[in-house]
């Protein structure tokens, strides 16, 4: 089916000015872009973003991290785009990701790891709304 997704493209991806080749990435598994924008989170939204982690013995290096620098958000539009976006992007930890996937080419680490996706229809419905109001997206 026809879905969405959000995606965020990560602060060491836009320090390292590769947003243009995580964008390729994406649009060459078939997926479009239908809204984004360049951001900069501060701890308080990011803390609020990952709320769900607050528990993680990591949250507070993450929060720091996404906090850190201009991310992108993006919402995404393809067929089955939720799972297809996970694909491009390979496994949390880059180690583990398969060849040519967005994080075995450009993740430097599993916390500075370029990309986020949501991971289930429930998670997109929410993250997109955290971020874009329904008249900043265009299919
Ligand atoms: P993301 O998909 O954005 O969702 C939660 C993030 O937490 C995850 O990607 C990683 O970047 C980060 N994360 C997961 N495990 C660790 C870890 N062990 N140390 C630091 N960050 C982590």
């Amino acid at each position: 089916a026809l879905e969405r997704t959000f995606s965020m493209i990560k602060p060491d991806a836009t320090r390292r000015n590769i947003t243009g080749k995580i964008v390729d990435k994406l649009e060459s598994a078939g997926l479009r872009v239908v809204a984004q924008k360049r951001i900069l989170m501060s701890k308080k939204t990011a803390e609020a973003f990952y709320a769900v982690h607050s528990e993680r013995p990591f949250f507070q290096e993450l929060t720091e991290f996404m906090s850190s620098g201009p991310v992108v958000v993006q919402v995404l539009e393809g067929e089955n785009a939720i799972a297809k976006n996970r694909e491009v992007m390979g496994a949390t930890d880059p180690a583990k990701a398969d060849p040519g996937t967005i994080r075995a080419e450009f993740a430097e680490s599993i916390g500075e790891n370029s990309v986020h996706g949501s991971d289930a229809p429930g998670t997109a419905k929410e993250e997109i709304a955290f971020f874009f109001s329904g008249s900043e997206i265009t299919g």
